[in-house]
């Protein structure tokens, strides 16, 4: 069990999942909270928000993917996978974005193995990652997935091994997905049925 589930930092009732295209609203108001500090960390510079919201809208296409813990129908830490679509160079990109309140409680580390998982399920044998060179948390985060680092003055590049797809890491992925899935549908539902149930019950004129 993953130590957010156990310490339970804040509420703790969160859940990491993959994130599908219909919540893509939630991704970018988890990207929009980001501190200058952190969004300088995720994207190697100072980025505004009209430039979270235009990349939130590419983050879901065809070559990529998003992982993310949940918590109360808010996104509060986020694992992308991009470059899926390159069947040739059989390689992928991840970053990550934890909120800060929500830090060292395992969310990265849940959410970089999730990552590795996906990687490996769609034949991509290499996973890369860059980060700023004062980026230590990141580092350190990289070097428990045995990732070898490249360090130069601007920035630092992580070369992940992931490994062959097997019939476990197949049917881990597959149930995580169902079970994602599942919720999504239900909250969207909740959503649709809302409005419908107030109507009724709402007093006559
Ligand atoms: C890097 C980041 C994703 C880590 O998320 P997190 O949820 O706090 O990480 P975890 O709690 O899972 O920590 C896992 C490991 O990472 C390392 N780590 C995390 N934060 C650290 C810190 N502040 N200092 C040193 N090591 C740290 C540790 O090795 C830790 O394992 P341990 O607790 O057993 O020592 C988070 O700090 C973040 O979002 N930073 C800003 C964005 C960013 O830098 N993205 C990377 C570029 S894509």
């Amino acid at each position: 069990m993953a130590r957010h589930e156990q310490a339970g930092r804040r509420t703790g009732t969160g859940e990491i999942r993959r994130l599908w295209p219909a919540e893509r609203d939630i991704f970018k108001a988890h990207l929009l909270r980001l501190d200058a500090t952190t969004r300088r960390e995720r994207f190697g510079a100072a980025v505004n928000d009209a430039f979270l919201e235009s990349y939130a809208l590419t983050t879901f296409g065809v070559g990529g993917l998003v992982y993310a813990y949940i918590e109360d129908g808010a996104v509060r830490g986020a694992a992308e996978l991009r470059g899926l679509e390159d069947i040739v160079a059989r390689t992928g990109e991840a970053a990550f974005s934890v909120e800060r309140d929500w830090r060292r409680a395992g969310i990265g580390e849940t959410l970089f193995r999730r990552l590795i998982t996906a990687a490996r399920n769609r034949g991509i044998g290499t996973l890369y990652m860059t980060c700023l060179p004062e980026n230590v948390a990141m580092r350190r985060l990289a070097q428990k997935f045995e990732a070898e680092l490249v360090g130069g003055y601007s920035d630092v590049e992580g070369t992940i091994a992931t490994g062959a797809p097997t019939p476990f890491t197949i049917l881990d992925e597959a149930f995580d997905n169902a079970r994602g899935f599942a919720t999504l549908a239900l909250s969207l539902q909740r959503k649709l049925w809302r409005p419908a149930f107030l109507n009724r019950s709402a007093p006559r004129p």
